[in-house]
């Protein structure tokens, strides 16, 4: 079983998958972090998110290590993996390791979750439930900044704000794989729904879709 989970930047996706995948025992893959490893590997060698071609050469030789970087999940690596994201060659690089993540989940998990942009239009469009999360720009905003108040980082509601819609835009308005709901995707908009309450309506639609026909 596969569920694709799709999403603008702090919709919540994240903390919904692994809840998921942990209740069900599905095994669990963060894509937007490939793309946060190849953009930190730039920013780390001082290189510009917008050359092609580092960001070509860092996504055929990804350096797997990053995933546990403390730096991977500082705004400024999520606005150089939505840079490096709009380039069609980084995500042709990526996109084997996540379709064979989701054929052949690791070893005692009877399933796979994957989140990210285009997972259920591009990565797995034969994915048994495509869930869509998503909420207003400023609903998520203010999540981000509770979150980096919660890690004793100072957060400015108005340029958070400023940032989650520029990479609304980049996501969206891409040409390659851009951020929109697959066809047969359900939409879960979470503006005025807290964590428990979306995940227990994710856990119905899985539970739906485990049953015998
Ligand atoms: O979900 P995230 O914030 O960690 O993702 C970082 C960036 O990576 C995001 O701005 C767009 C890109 N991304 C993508 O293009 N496709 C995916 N499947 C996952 C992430």
């Amino acid at each position: 079983m596969i569920i694709a989970i799709d999403g603008p930047a702090a919709a919540g996706k994240g903390t919904l998958a692994r809840r998921l995948a942990e209740k069900f025992n599905f095994a669990y893959l963060d894509t937007g972090a490939l793309y946060r490893a190849v953009g930190l590997t730039l920013l780390k060698q001082g290189i510009d998110p917008t050359d092609t071609k580092a960001a070509e050469a860092a996504s055929t030789d990804l350096d797997l290590g990053l995933l546990d970087d403390s730096d991977l999940r500082a705004e400024a690596t999520g606005g150089a993996a939505s840079k490096v994201a709009a380039m069609p060659a980084v995500r042709a690089n990526l996109l084997d390791f996540q379709k064979n993540f989701a054929k052949r989940p690791p070893e005692g998990k009877a399933g796979a979750v994957l989140d990210g942009r285009d997972i259920g239009t591009v990565v797995c469009p034969d994915a048994d439930l495509k869930l869509f999360v998503t909420a207003s720009p400023e609903v998520r905003a203010e999540r981000r900044r509770l979150e980096m108040e919660g890690r004793g980082q100072r957060a400015d509601f108005d340029a958070i704000l400023a940032d989650v819609r520029a990479r609304d835009e980049r996501d969206m308005g891409r040409k390659d794989a851009p951020l929109k709901p697959a066809e047969d995707a359900l939409l879960l908009d979470t503006s005025n729904l807290d964590i428990d309450a979306v995940f227990l309506r994710a856990v119905a639609l899985v539970q739906e879709r485990l049953k015998p026909q």
